[in-house]
């Protein structure tokens, strides 16, 4: 792989960084050179990515933080701003997905709705206004968020999950305008189908579209399947994902500002 970026001397905050988009995002950040804060809820897989990204030679250290906690989450960036005096990078990706696939509009249970627009919505906003201040007053610094290709194609499985990464892309564009003449950029990524944890209900999908997944297994083999509606027929690895926000936090992406990125094989072709 022909993948090389240098953040030495940087510094990345990535939420969501226990497992998954989030962990592979640290590990190479580490691997580039950059020093890396892990913010996420789960305090034991957190602990466990930040050993592994302090054992790359770089500094680390994990914040349990509840990225829909405004409280919480202006304390954490108050100790991290404190005890690291600043940060470069700021990665929102916490991130939920739906308790259960495929349930037609009436039956969506209100807390499901609240979870996820928590999370994924206000969480992203709260991470955002925690260091807003502070991005404006040093005037460089790059904020990416993780969307979703359920922003883009209304798979109907997951309705409200695919608005609140709607919702979040709006957000992003607002923040985008307000600190672009700070120097700040603002983006997100959509990534397509990576296997993660978030897909550990995904054998529902058997059961909601009849014929269609009879022959998987396992929910990865459900998500495999359902990749294969791309250009390129194939999923993508936590690490591609890590590759498009580390794109977007170098300086070749200096004029980036206010986009949403697929990292999806081509999916948004179909
Ligand atoms: N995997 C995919 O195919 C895919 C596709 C599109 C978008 N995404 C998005 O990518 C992001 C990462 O997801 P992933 O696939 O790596 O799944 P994941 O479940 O492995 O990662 C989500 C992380 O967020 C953390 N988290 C959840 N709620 C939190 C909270 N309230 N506060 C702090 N941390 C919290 C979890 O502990 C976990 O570490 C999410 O925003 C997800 O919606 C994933």
């Amino acid at each position: 792989m022909n993948v090389k970026f240098d953040f030495s001397g940087n510094i990345a905050l990535v939420t969501g960084a226990a497992t998954g988009i989030g962990k592979a995002t640290a590990i190479e950040f580490a691997k580039a050179g950059a020093d890396v804060i892990i913010a996420d809820f789960n305090a034991e897989a957190g602990k466990k990515t930040s050993e592994e990204v302090a054992a790359l030679g770089v500094k680390s250290a994990f914040y349990q933080i509840d990225v829909s906690d405004e409280k919480a989450v202006k304390a954490m960036a108050a100790q991290v701003l404190k005890e690291w005096g600043r940060i470069d990078f700021l990665i929102s990706n916490a991130g939920k997905g739906p308790k259960h696939y495929g349930l037609p509009m009436t039956n969506i249970p209100p807390d499901d709705i609240r979870d996820q627009y928590n999370v994924n919505v206000v969480g992203y906003v709260n991470m955002v206004q925690a260091f807003y201040d502070f991005f404006k007053e040093q005037k460089h610094g790059k904020i990416v968020c993780t969307s979703s290709l359920a922003a883009l194609r209304n798979s109907g499985i997951h309705p409200h999950y695919g608005a609140s990464k709607v919702a979040i892309l709006r957000f992003m564009h607002i923040v985008a305008q307000e600190l672009g003449p700070y120097n700040i950029n603002v983006n997100a990524i959509m990534p397509g189908f990576v296997y993660t944890p978030i897909y550990h209900e995904a054998t529902d999908f058997k059961a909601l579209m009849p014929g269609r997944f009879d022959d998987c297994e396992t929910s990865e083999e459900v998500v495999e399947k359902m990749a294969k509606n791309s250009a390129m027929r194939r999923t993508q690895t936590a690490e591609d994902m890590a590759y498009g926000i580390m794109f977007l936090c170098s300086d070749a992406a200096r004029e980036i500002s206010g986009v949403e990125l697929p990292i999806d094989s081509g999916a948004c072709a179909m």
